[in-house]
């Protein structure tokens, strides 16, 4: 199957992930069918459906015209075997929950044409265990989105152990489509990548409300306003190459990385003795700083000004 073969896609579960993704399908100008389990769920999905399409022409990132056309798009059923034979492409946004995963997966190997690829938007199971049923091994895969799915452009996309490389290069190339940014994951691991980066921050930040470092009130201010202020601009690698991190003299600063004598902890401290920068050019690193900080200055402005 080639890119431009895939003009309709499924989505199973019309919920707080489920309506956005199919919204972002829907604008990005595919036929979209989403699946829900009762009519009051697809009663829910179309006035959220509609709510935030109102939302887009309010902040003009859509006419009116456009919004209305991507509403036309979507069709709504209780019925998961229509979706199932129309798709050439289906998400499962249905509740973290793995037999209801593994269930709605053999469903849907059973009932989709042979050339549709089955993805899951799950936050932890990893494709192997969701997937372990289905016969079109090659043709399953992970899209992780982040809430709000139809605003927040990155999506993780991983494979799972049989997925063919074909298969992998079309799902990052539908998100390319519709307008979204895939995190290529070179491995499945539960929790994938970036919820486990986000829940160990998360993790760290109630254990020190707990151990009453400060209030919950506090550490949001601190989060927000400090190294989340940043963060649009840089990520933990990004920080480390524009603070300067990797021109500290060797003696200097906390120890950061791990004591341990294992193999990751061996590979991250070789790196970080290499004393350079991730990405930026040592030679453009002046530039680099004005860049930053002129972002750091309008976003100080819009936000706090
Ligand atoms: N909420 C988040 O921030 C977030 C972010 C990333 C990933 N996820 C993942 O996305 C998935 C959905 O999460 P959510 O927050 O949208 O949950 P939700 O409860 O809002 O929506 C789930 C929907 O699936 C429907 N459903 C349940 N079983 C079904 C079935 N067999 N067939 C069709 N529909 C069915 C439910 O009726 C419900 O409308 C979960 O796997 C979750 O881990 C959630």
């Amino acid at each position: 199957m080639e890119l431009e073969d895939i003009k309709t896609v499924g989505v199973a579960g019309g919920g707080t992930m489920g309506f956005g993704i199919a919204l972002n399908f829907a604008l990005g100008g595919y036929q979209t069918i989403v699946a829900d389990v009762s009519d009051e769920a697809i009663e829910g999905t179309l006035r959220e459906t509609r709510k935030s399409l109102d939302l887009f022409v309010e902040e003009e990132l859509v006419t009116p015209d456009q919004a209305t056309a991507a509403l036309e798009r979507i069709t709504l059923t209780t019925d998961l075997d229509t979706l199932a034979e129309a798709s050439d492409f289906v998400t499962e946004a249905i509740v973290e929950r793995l037999p209801d995963k593994q269930e709605l997966f053999s469903r849907l190997d059973e009932r989709c044409p042979p050339h549709t690829i089955l993805v899951s938007n799950t936050s932890g199971f990893v494709m192997s265990e969701i997937g372990k049923d289905v016969q079109r091994q090659d043709k399953i895969g992970l899209t992780h989105y982040f809430a709000p799915p139809h605003i927040v452009p990155g999506v993780e996309v991983a494979k799972g152990p049989g997925t063919s490389d074909e298969t992998y290069e079309l799902i990052c190339g539908l998100m390319e489509k519709a307008g979204r940014i895939p995190i290529r994951l070179l491995k499945e691991k539960p929790g994938y990548l970036l919820n486990r980066i986000q829940g160990a921050a998360g993790r760290e930040a109630a254990r020190l409300w707990a151990e009453g470092m400060a209030t919950a009130e506090d550490i949001e201010l601190g989060v927000i306003t400090t190294f989340g202020f940043r963060m649009p601009h840089e990520g933990p690698f990004m920080h480390y190459d524009l603070a300067g991190i990797w021109k500290w003299p060797a003696d200097a600063g906390s120890k950061r990385s791990p004591d341990s004598e294992d193999e990751v902890a061996k590979k991250i401290r070789l790196r970080m003795a290499e004393k350079k920068p991730w990405f930026v050019d040592p030679e453009k690193f002046d530039e680099a700083i004005e860049r930053r900080d002129r972002e750091y200055i309008r976003r100080l402005k819009t936000l706090y000004r």
